[in-house]
């Protein structure tokens, strides 16, 4: 949203220059705006297996993670820092990362982009555990 407009530029052009292909779903400036709807386009955009990781970012990053985990077989997780954006692959299989522009700088951000980008999910009892999220929802 329009809270993390800066650091979505930053996010995009770090990730432009390591190789990804990128879809901008956010806003197209830093005029106010309501994060649901962008959570609600990410969300879309994974669901309907057209992108398979997405980044959403906003002040503090808690709107959009409350909002992503709405959907079915989503799963947003708010990183504070690395360990989180491993752990949160390794073990819970996230799909979406959300960031809080407000909570963090720009290099730990990248940092955290890094560190989810570069972990894989561990399966196993961990994938169990996962289906479960749904199963019991
Ligand atoms: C916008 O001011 C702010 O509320 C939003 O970016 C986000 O932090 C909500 O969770």
């Amino acid at each position: 949203d329009h809270a993390g407009y800066d650091l979505k530029l930053i996010v995009m052009d770090y990730l432009g220059v390591n190789g990804f292909d990128i879809v901008d779903a956010g806003c197209k400036s830093s005029t106010s705006c309501d994060y649901p709807r962008f959570a609600h386009d990410v969300c879309e955009l994974i669901m309907k297996g057209e992108a398979p990781l997405g980044i959403l970012i906003c002040g503090t990053g808690i709107g959009m993670s409350m909002s992503a985990n709405r959907y079915k077989g989503i799963r947003a997780a708010l990183c504070a820092n690395e360990y989180h954006a491993k752990m949160s692959r390794a073990h819970n299989d996230a799909n979406i990362l959300c960031l809080g522009s407000r909570v963090i700088g720009s290099e730990l951000a990248l940092s955290i982009v890094a560190a989810w980008l570069n972990s894989n999910f561990e399966g196993d009892r961990h994938l169990r555990r996962v289906n479960l999220i749904d199963e019991l929802s």
